[in-house]
């Protein structure tokens, strides 16, 4: 193994600058590109594909240091960019799962397709939230909740990292799903204490899962770029946090700072700026080569901080045994896009998906006639939503979806082979069609014994730069659904959507509703199964749903002390809030008990519960566990979550469930940014639908 120390004496300032460049080759001109590649010495790529690794590897073999480049890919839901490999449900839709050893199952297979494809770094965890729901990558989020992101974020990195061969990426560091207004890459208006409070909390989980490297965000917080910000990058995530990997910076950040957010004169000036900061590489600016290096030969930043980022980016190559002579191996690429990984994704999809409404229609059997209505019932790039083949790194409107992929309605081709299944689009999401394809659709579903209609939203509506001012379902949507309502047929709605929509249209005319957010590869089959009753629902939602597209944020956990509590002319609350999910089973909650009634600052305590299922149906339910400091110096949210399981519980059956707790977790962050745990009295609340709770009271003395 190589020492590090030994290997950084070694290099020239020109071999350490290099280490700290990444660059794509769709971003860069050609011939900078070529000249940058063909010298060997850059510290990584992004969006090179495994078989276009060779000849960058080649380059490495022949410079004199003879590091090889890690190669970064944006494997956001499995490697999705990779047509052929295993497409997972979206980051929200995998969150419905809450099913920690699930995902961490995804990460692992994740990272053996692209280790098998020859890569090693894969830009996700999204650490960020998806509180302000007209943000255009509240897909990409684990969802509203700091712990339940912690949670899900610190399971996909132990499982990317698992097999040692790939590292994760925590992104973006930070703050960035909370801009203002929910405009993408803007500024966010955070204090300290509130990022300690919420947004910090998943990437500190990071940190502590061995995340190998940061990203950081595009925006600003209180109007100090994350690109130049010292405090976040530098003071917070390395030194109190002790992160030892490497931060990149987002795409282009060091040009950013001079060309939009005007906070350097030119790109010396960003450079030195952003790596004083604590970024330790730059995505893409390719200037930053012959800026940085400028600056350390004209001494305008130490040397030392530039030996510290290329140690950190030595110690991840190290880490993945890119330095060994022998390179670890990797698998073969067999495993790309396998049985045995499709069929683990198919039990994502179906622990993804999530019952809203059921009025008894689920589950259906013996149709003679389903009528499979909708926009996106046989749409694969609505289903699977963002950073696929499709639509990085460049869009590719004339690419053709691969084989195997069960969209709603080849699923229910599939499930459902004792009925005809008859097909019509009714309406696109975006376009205002001619009334002809409602009509068209309306004598499809005509004969039909039950409908299965299939709305949401589409790829043009997620992503960077796709903020929505306005959620409710676009184009005809709501006209095709009270078109097929006149038929008077069980109607079913499934929604496919990057995210939470206005939906009371949906609530008002569907006997049941399904939210599958962008389910992947094999959703449709997973749905179909569910639909007939196959399996079973156990899914729950991450994130509120909202009544209005101006009542965002909706999350739940807000503070007390709203005259009023709500907009005068919409419910309060959320229609479909954080923790809400339904089954075919029926579970109760009982006899909630602590395990003493009074502790001491720093004890621990126990929190017991029976969860009964009252139903003949066995089925796996999520027991969420909140609380509430019930008086507290400042604000603090009507509730937090504060643990939650997911538990199988048998027909006719019941299981005890218990939290070991301690009161160090009950703990906020005060006005000068201590943690701090107030004696007085805890209100818990259990429930497993974020609707109905059960409480009970500890005082800690
Ligand atoms: C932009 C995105 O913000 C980030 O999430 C992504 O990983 C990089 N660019 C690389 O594609």
């Amino acid at each position: 193994m190589e020492d590090i120390e030994s290997l950084l004496s070694q290099m020239t300032w020109e071999e350490k600058v290099g280490q700290m460049q990444q660059l794509s080759a769709g971003a860069t001109p050609k011939e900078i590109f070529e000249a940058f590649k063909e010298k060997g010495e850059i510290g990584s790529f992004l969006h090179v594909l495994g078989v276009e690794t060779g000849s960058f590897l080649e380059a490495s073999s022949r410079s004199r240091m003879k590091i090889p480049p890690i190669f970064g890919i944006d494997a956001i839901h499995g490697h999705a960019l990779l047509k052929g490999a295993t497409v997972f449900p979206s980051q929200l839709a995998m969150a419905c799962t809450w099913n920690e050893e699930m995902i961490e199952k995804v990460g692992e297979i994740t990272a053996k397709e692209v280790a098998a494809d020859g890569l090693n770094w894969v830009f996700s965890p999204v650490l960020c939230l998806g509180r302000d729901l007209r943000w255009g990558r509240i897909d990409e989020t684990f969802g509203e909740d700091a712990l339940l992101a912690s949670r899900m974020g610190a399971a996909i990195i132990k499982g990317y990292q698992k097999d040692g061969l790939v590292a994760a990426c925590a992104k973006h560091y930070l703050g960035y799903g909370e801009a203002t207004g929910g405009r993408d890459a803007y500024d966010t208006e955070i204090s300290e204490r509130k990022a300690r409070e919420v947004f910090l909390k998943p990437f500190k989980a990071a940190v502590d899962a061995g995340c190998m490297t940061f990203m950081t965000a595009y925006g600003s917080i209180d109007a100090t770029p994350l690109t130049t910000n010292h405090r976040y990058l530098t003071e917070i995530l390395k030194d109190e946090y002790g992160f030892d990997g490497f931060v990149v910076t987002d795409w282009e950040n060091f040009r950013s700072l001079v060309t939009g957010q005007k906070v350097a004169k030119d790109m010396d000036e960003a450079c030195v700026m952003g790596v004083k900061a604590g970024n330790d590489m730059s995505m893409n600016s390719d200037e930053f080569y012959d800026a940085l290096l400028r600056a350390v030969k004209e001494g305008r930043i130490e040397e030392e901080i530039v030996n510290d980022c290329v140690r950190r980016i030595l110690r991840v190559k190290q880490r993945l045994g890119l330095l060994d002579e022998n390179k670890p191996s990797r698998p073969g690429r067999e495993v790309i896009g396998c049985k045995e990984h499709q069929d683990f994704n198919y039990q994502v999809a179906k622990e993804s998906a999530v019952l809203l409404k059921n009025n008894g229609v689920l589950p259906f059997k013996g149709a003679k006639r389903i009528a499979v209505i909708g926009p996106n019932a046989d749409d694969v790039r609505a289903q699977y939503g963002d950073w696929t083949y499709f639509s990085h790194p460049m869009p590719k409107p004339w690419e053709s979806g691969k084989e195997g992929v069960y969209t709603i309605l080849k699923g229910i081709e599939a499930v459902y082979t004792e009925s005809e299944v008859t097909y019509a689009k009714g309406c696109s999401i975006n376009d205002s069609d001619p009334d002809s394809m409602l009509s068209e659709a309306v004598e499809v579903a005509k004969d039909a014994d039950v409908i299965v209609v299939v709305l949401g939203d589409s790829l043009s509506q997620n992503g960077e730069y796709r903020d929505r001012a306005n959620l409710a379902l676009s184009g005809k949507q709501n006209e095709l659904l009270c078109a097929l309502k006149t038929l008077q047929k069980p109607l079913i709605c499934v929604l496919v959507n990057g995210k939470p929509l206005v939906i009371d249209e949906v609530t008002k005319d569907a006997d049941a509703i399904i939210e599958v957010f962008n389910g992947g590869d094999q959703c449709g089959l997973a749905l179909a199964h569910l639909l007939k009753g196959d399996e079973n629902f156990s899914g729950k939602l991450p994130i509120s749903f909202p009544y209005d597209s101006s009542a965002t944020p909706c999350y739940y956990n807000q503070y007390d002390y709203w005259h009023g509590g709500r907009y005068i002319d919409i419910p309060s609350g959320s229609p479909y809030p954080f923790g809400f999910g339904l089954s075919y089973s029926q579970f109760a909650i009982s006899n909630l008990r602590l395990s003493k009634p009074t502790v001491k600052l720093g004890e621990s305590f126990k929190l017991s519960l029976r969860l009964e299922n009252v139903s003949s149906r066995e089925g796996n339910d999520v027991v969420q566990l909140y609380f509430k400091d019930k008086v507290c110096q400042i604000l603090t949210p009507i509730r937090s979550l504060l643990d939650f399981q997911k538990v199988f519980v048998p027909a006719n059956g019941s299981i005890e469930v218990e939290f070991a707790l301690s009161t160090n977790q009950l703990g906020y962050y005060d006005p000068n940014c201590h943690y701090v745990v107030d004696p007085g009295e805890f209100e818990f609340f259990v429930s497993d639908d974020g609707t109905h709770f059960k409480t009970i009271c500890l005082t800690v003395e």
